[in-house]
């Protein structure tokens, strides 16, 4: 087996920065803090760090509003802040993956201050500009995807036209119908290139397509403001021969569509996405016949090379502790999660706090920053024990910006790391063995009938046979295996923290006596049975 690509190789682990660590102690977290913190990051043995904007910013959409692509906004550090941090994270041999958000800036970049200047500024069309409709409304029916936002268009009073912004009016959706638009963003990728950056995520990528027509969606059996072709994939396709003219580099798209279908054309012929975000996945209920349909379906409906990106949490999302809860089965599943995202074909995406199995924090009304309500899976990380590091938990020494957890105390970093059975040594223990495994790295994958609830895989490369199941049902299940008679096995790791002992078992099969307890996820390495014990 060739070595897989780094991006294959183990978890990408997302930081939010706001809320990683503050090194300044000013409530907000910075990169200084987040450097001070990358031997967490080595512990959890990821490959990369993907870090959400860190760019210059009035922070309306908490950074996703970028006033200049190409710097760092105070409130993180400096430019040299970065530079250094993507050296330290090279010295440790993790890659640094940037969000670069090509769809819209910030109403305060000077690209869009230039163009609602004046109907002949010659930015004026680097923004999507367009006259009342008739009846003296917005041009058509498109609505921000923030509901609070209401429609996609706000009105210019100076110049007397609507501007689109898919998402807040203080984010101005960028032409990319403009040659040039594209030619000054492709740069922004060369900036960031040039200086090492080794990946990017693309936000909101299926809104790089639009229909040029500007028609509304109503009555249309599509949708008429994102995920257009042909333009949205050869937008694509010109971002991927940027990235290609540098090497060894990747980009995970933000594709949000609810609909595999539209997924996988993101990652068709090999010159678009290296792994794209499936959020069909994300929004699955716990239920293993629905896991098990959508990774069927993926693996049917991608190229055979096309390389899948699981995920089920990012900072646009409830945490899938408090998510996956229903009556306190949270910790449990957000275990088994784990599991199944280091042991399924493709790579792991990990949210900061994923490993600790945060649950949301509660954000009383006053305290509420977020537009669209996703403060709570927002909450700084908690690192040490508030009864020893005071309220900020080490966080930061300051006021923090969002409330923590108000189970800081046990689930923080310190806590966990001193409890062999904690979420952070399930996690460590998980990026141990994948380093380990070709099989798990890239090895085959086959989907098992495993009986009700459980959802079973087996991963096989080189003299390795691994299987992994995860059990859905809060009472325990048998692992029914027909196509395994009797298989002999051992335990490499359960997240249940009662299960004791790796020694090579009996009876995987159709008899079995392997009884997964509620919500537990194993992964068993399959012995020969000519080998001896
Ligand atoms: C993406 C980001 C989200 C942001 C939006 C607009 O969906 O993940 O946080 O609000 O794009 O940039």
């Amino acid at each position: 087996m060739s070595s897989p690509p780094w991006w294959q190789r183990g978890a990408v682990y997302q930081v939010y920065p706001r809320s990683f660590a503050d090194g300044d102690g000013d409530g907000v977290g910075d990169l200084r803090g987040l450097r001070a913190h990358l031997d967490h990051l080595a512990d959890l043995g990821v490959t990369a760090v993907w870090l959400s904007p860190v760019f210059t910013s009035p922070m309306v959409d908490a950074g996703y509003d970028v006033a200049d692509f190409c710097d760092v906004d105070p409130v993180f550090g400096t430019l040299e802040d970065l530079d250094g941090l993507i050296a330290d994270c090279h010295a440790r041999g993790i890659r640094v993956v940037l969000d670069w958000v090509p769809n819209h800036s910030s109403d305060q970049h000077p690209w869009f201050l230039a163009s609602r200047s004046s109907r002949d500024d010659p930015r004026r069309d680097w923004y999507v500009w367009r006259d009342s409709a008739p009846d003296g409304g917005p041009p058509n029916d498109w609505r921000s995807e923030f509901a609070a936002a209401g429609p996609a268009w706000s009105y210019d009073e100076h110049t007397g036209q609507w501007y689109l912004h898919s998402y807040t009016p203080q984010q101005p959706d960028l032409n990319w119908d403009n040659p040039e638009v594209e030619a000054a963003m492709h740069d922004v990728v060369r900036f960031w290139l040039d200086r090492g950056v080794d990946g990017l995520r693309i936000d909101a990528l299926q809104r790089l397509g639009k229909d040029p027509l500007l028609r509304s969606n109503a009555g249309s059996d599509r949708r008429h403001d994102q995920d257009w072709e042909p333009v949205a994939h050869e937008r694509l396709r010109g971002i991927r021969r940027v990235v290609d003219e540098y090497q060894d580099r990747m980009i995970v798209g933000e594709v949000y569509l609810l609909d595999q279908r539209r997924v996988v054309d993101y990652l068709s012929g090999g010159d678009q996405l290296h792994m794209a975000h499936n959020f069909v996945f994300l929004h699955l209920p716990w239920d293993a016949a629905a896991f098990r349909h959508v990774i069927a379906e993926f693996e049917a409906l991608a190229e055979p090379d096309a390389w899948p990106a699981w995920f089920l949490g990012n900072h646009d999302h409830s945490r899938i502790a408090t998510r996956y809860d229903d009556g306190g089965s949270g910790q449990a599943r957000a275990r088994a999660v784990a599991l199944m995202l280091t042991a399924l074909r493709g790579t792991p995406f990990l949210y900061q706090g994923d490993e600790l199995g945060l649950p949301d924090a509660e954000i009383p009304p006053g305290r509420v920053v977020d537009v669209d309500g996703r403060d709570p899976g927002r909450a700084p990380l908690p690192w040490r024990p508030p009864s020893l590091a005071g309220p900020g938990a080490g966080f930061t020494t300051g006021e923090p910006w969002l409330p923590l957890v108000r189970e800081a105390e046990q689930l923080c970093v310190e806590s966990q790391a001193a409890d062999p059975c904690s979420t952070l040594s399930l996690v460590r223990r998980l990026g141990e063995l994948r380093a380990e495994s070709a099989a798990l790295r890239s090895g085959d994958q086959h989907l098992l009938d495993a009986g009700p609830d459980v959802l079973a895989w087996l991963r096989t490369g080189p003299g390795e046979r691994l299987l992994a199941a995860v059990n859905f049902a809060t009472e325990p299940r048998p692992l029914i295996v027909p196509g395994i008679p009797g298989a002999r096995h051992a335990v490499l790791v359960s997240t249940d923290p009662e299960r004791t002992g790796t020694a090579v078992q009996d009876g995987t099969g159709p008899r079995a006596r392997f009884v997964l307890q509620p919500s537990e996820a194993v992964l068993l390495e399959l012995v020969p049975h000519a080998r001896p014990t």
